[in-house]
């Protein structure tokens, strides 16, 4: 299945809220930390509901705010939830950019990179479109050392690039792309239920469950464009 297909499914049936819900527990520490200066572009790769444009425009004054997505359906969702102006979604892939070198002065993805058919040139591309200077934060809950992430593969049809938190950083730095930042953000928000409940549906044990959400929680990685 193309990444079209699996994800226009998931926003037909309501997940790309879903996602956001989820995904914020962690995604607005992340974003909170974006260096963004009132009137800059950003640009969110694999929106999925486009939140994260929406709350940068809000939250730190960005001046235009675009939402990339390889799903159609995700893309005219996310259009539909904002009468902003200055909110634009668009259909593309991370292998190709629709975006002018060095015009953009942030990116931002979410649990969608590791989605890209191949990482490095999507790390090229991201490289070429941000401005000297201009930063990419990078935020994944699927990656190595987050061991109880890695059974996700299972379920998805779209090939997912699993690094650990040393290949993100070779491969961000052979994109040209320095280094500042890469950090494990914890989960705090998701209810972990008293020891007597385990096992349930989908943990062994709440030492398992702890691990995921509190101890690997999202990693993000930020990169700057030199
Ligand atoms: C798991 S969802 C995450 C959505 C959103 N960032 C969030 O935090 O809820 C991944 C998104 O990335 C998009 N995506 C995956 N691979 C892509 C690619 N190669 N090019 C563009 N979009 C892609 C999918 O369509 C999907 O909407």
């Amino acid at each position: 299945m193309s990444v079209r297909e699996e994800f226009d499914e998931w926003a037909a049936s309501g997940r790309d809220r879903g996602m956001e819900e989820r995904h914020w527990h962690t995604a607005k520490h992340a974003l909170a930390r974006m260096p963004i200066e009132r009137g800059e572009t950003v640009l969110d790769l694999g929106c999925g509901s486009g939140y994260a444009g929406r709350a940068l425009r809000e939250t730190k004054g960005a001046g235009r705010a675009y939402g990339l997505d390889g799903a159609p359906e995700m893309a005219r969702n996310a259009a539909d939830y904002t009468d902003d102006p200055d909110v634009g979604y668009v259909v593309g892939d991370f292998g190709s950019l629709p975006f002018a070198d060095g015009s953009v002065d942030h990116v931002w993805s979410m649990e969608a990179f590791y989605y890209a058919d191949d990482p490095h040139a999507t790390l090229a591309e991201i490289a070429r479109v941000l401005r000297p200077g201009g930063t990419f934060y990078c935020a994944v809950n699927y990656y190595e050392e987050s061991v109880h992430t890695h059974e996700w593969q299972e379920f998805i049809s779209v090939e997912m690039t699993r690094w650990d938190r040393t290949q993100y950083r070779e491969a961000f730095r052979d994109a040209g792309l320095v280094v500042a930042e890469q950090d494990a953000i914890p989960d705090r928000e998701i209810e972990i239920p008293d020891e007597s409940a385990f096992p349930t549906e989908d943990w062994d044990s709440r030492a398992d469950m702890v691990e995921r959400y509190r101890e690997h929680g999202t990693l993000l990685t930020v990169g700057v464009a030199r």
